[in-house]
Parts: C-alpha cells; structure tokens; sequence
C-alpha cells in the first residue's frame, strides 16, 4: 500500500492499515504499534476534524479586491454562520469553497481536497431565486436533480426505476424529504408552494447525497418569522442527525443565535471567527470594520448591530421591505 493510500485508510477506520498475511506466518495483531505510526494517525485525526479551510486567502473581482487575508477553518459537525454587510462578499466565499470561484491568493482546502474536487461531498444551497408561480416542476423532481442532475440531465419519467441504483435513488430522496416535513407538497409544481416550503424542498435537493458539508447562502431570507424559526431548528436537526458541517450565510444573526457553534464576520480586509460572544461585540467589529461600530443588546437577547456599513437591518424592517423572491444580493 503507498503512503497516502495508507492515510487515507487510517482516517477512514482510525486503525492502521492491514496488510496481507502470507499464509502459514504468525498473526500480528500483537505487534505493538509503532509510535511514529501513533502520530500519523493523531494528525490524520485531527486534520480530517477540519472539513473546510482557508489561509490567507483573497478574491478579485472585475480587477477589484473583493476581500483579502481571509482565514477561515470549519469543523465536522459544526453548526457555523457567515455574517457581514451586503456586498462584502458572502456569496463569492460560498463560491470559493465550492470551487466556482476561483482565488487570488491563498490556500483553500475542501474535505483535504482543491475546491471543486470533493463536491460530491458538499450540499449547496445558492442564494435564493424565487420560482414562477407556473413552473411545473414538482418539488420531489427538483430534489431528484440533486441526486442526479449533474450526471444525467433530468431524469426521464420512470427512467432506471427498476435498477438498484434507481431504487436507492427514490429511497434517499423519499427520506429527504420526510427529513425536512415536505412529503405533503412534494408532488406539488414548485411555483405553486410556499416561500417556506420551496425552501425546505431546497435543502433536501442540498441533502440528498449525504454530504459533510452543508453551505446555505441565505436560506432565511424572505421568509416570515415562525417559518425561519422552523427552518432554523430543521437546519440543526439535520446537522446532528445528518452529522453534517452546517455554513449558514445569513443577514441577521439572531434567529440563529441558539444553535450556532461559531460566526465568523467578513470584511474587505479579512475575517474574525469565533463564538457569537466572541465576535459578535462592539470592539471586535470596530476593529474588523475600521469604524465605530455598537452592539446592544435587546431585552428579549437579541443583538443589534449599530453602525455597521450597510448594517444589517432590524429584523421587522427586514421583512417589511423584502416581498417574496425579492432579491438583494449582488451576484
Ligand atoms: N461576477 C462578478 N463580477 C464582478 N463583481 C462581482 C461579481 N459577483 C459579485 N461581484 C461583486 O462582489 C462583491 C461581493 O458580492 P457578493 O459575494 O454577492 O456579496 P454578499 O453575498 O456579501 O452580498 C459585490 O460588490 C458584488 O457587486
Ligand atoms: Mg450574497
């Protein structure tokens, strides 16, 4: 077995690799385990913890630095929110991570890969477009897009229905769909559900390879409060039962508030991660912003971020200046 070959096969059982017996020698499951050997498998551990990373990276758009000196690293698991103004460039992070965009600088890995290369593993949700309310798609035909799309083109109807692979399809995408409570509308044309329920068909289309990776620019946006608090808990459901890496772009912190494991704030000049309480105070911002920035908080707990460029706005305003499908993101 090569090197890397061995790696591989420590991270993915966290034992050493077997190597073929010749028949008649002893067993060595008594060899003890050398400790050269004990610290390639600590740091194989430790770095496939990390599923997302970027070191001192930066993206240039039309000629223009969009962001620079950004690092960012996700973990397994984690439940993690992007926040910062319009147009700083959350959609074009997203973008990078994927693979769509490429860097200016820096060294980005996915899942120990170049971006791109393990977007089998990664669920992308992209900022959201609203849907013609006479588009007959049905909702179980956009999630199947997300098994297939990519490979077939759509599906035709019934096409391999009777293969196993056909089969597993139509499980996996039954249970995303069970996953996120959309079995009741599923068979419904996509244009003629709600803004809510068009999202969670989304995320299931996101979820359906099982991936360990989930990225959702905006999933909350233009949706009224009781549906993105239930969106928020479907989100971190599926994280704990999915086990699946959670990066949520998001415009206005506090519906995520409770569940997240860490922010990070981007900004022209880098980013800061942390806990909420780390990040998410008047001194970190100022200093991240370069200008005097406040935050209060409200007595029901929610953060208000005062003085931000383009600061985010209050989450009623929000909603009363957003119809559905409306759009105010820069990409
Ligand atoms: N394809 C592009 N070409 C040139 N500029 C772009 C392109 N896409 C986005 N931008 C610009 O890059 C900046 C960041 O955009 P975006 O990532 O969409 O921000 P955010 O998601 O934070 O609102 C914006 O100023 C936007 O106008
Ligand atoms: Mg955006």
């Amino acid at each position: 077995m090569n090197p890397i070959a061995r790696i591989r096969e420590t991270v993915r059982t966290g034992e050493p690799p077997r190597t073929a017996v010749p028949p008649g020698s002893r067993p060595t499951e008594t060899t003890p385990v050398p400790e050269a050997h004990r610290d390639r498998v600590q740091a194989a551990r430790t770095a496939s913890q990390t599923v997302v990373s970027l070191r001192n990276t930066a993206v240039r758009l039309d000629g223009r630095v969009v962001w620079s000196g950004v690092d960012l690293d996700v973990r397994a698991g984690e439940f993690v929110s992007l926040l910062g103004p319009n147009g700083v460039g959350k959609s074009t992070l997203v973008k990078v991570i994927l693979g769509i965009q490429q860097p200016a600088a820096g060294e980005i890995r996915v899942l120990g890969e170049r971006p791109g290369r393990a977007n089998h593993h990664v669920g992308y949700l992209p900022q959201r477009r609203s849907f013609d309310p006479s588009l007959c798609v049905r909702g179980v035909d956009l999630v199947r897009l997300g098994w297939d799309g990519d490979r077939w083109g759509v599906p035709l109807p019934g096409a391999s229905r009777f293969t196993a692979r056909g089969r597993a399809a139509r499980e996996r995408i039954e249970e995303v769909i069970d996953l996120v409570g959309a079995s009741a509308y599923a068979k419904r044309p996509i244009g003629q559900c709600s803004g809510g329920e068009q999202q969670r068909l989304l995320i299931a289309q996101a979820l359906v390879r099982r991936p360990k990776v989930l990225l959702l620019d905006e999933p909350l946006d233009s949706l009224d409060l009781p549906t993105e608090a239930a969106v928020v808990a479907l989100i971190d459901r599926i994280r704990r039962e999915e086990e699946v890496a959670v990066v949520l772009v998001a415009h206005d912190v506090n519906p995520i508030l409770p569940y997240l494991d860490r922010v990070v704030y981007l900004a022209a000049r880098g980013a800061v991660a942390g806990t909420p309480a780390e990040v998410i105070n008047s001194e970190t911002l100022s200093r991240l912003y370069g200008t005097p920035i406040e935050v209060l908080r409200a007595s029901d707990g929610r953060l208000v971020v005062v003085g931000q460029p383009d600061a985010p706005a209050l989450h009623t305003d929000r909603h009363a200046a957003h119809g559905p499908g409306a759009r105010d993101d820069a990409d």
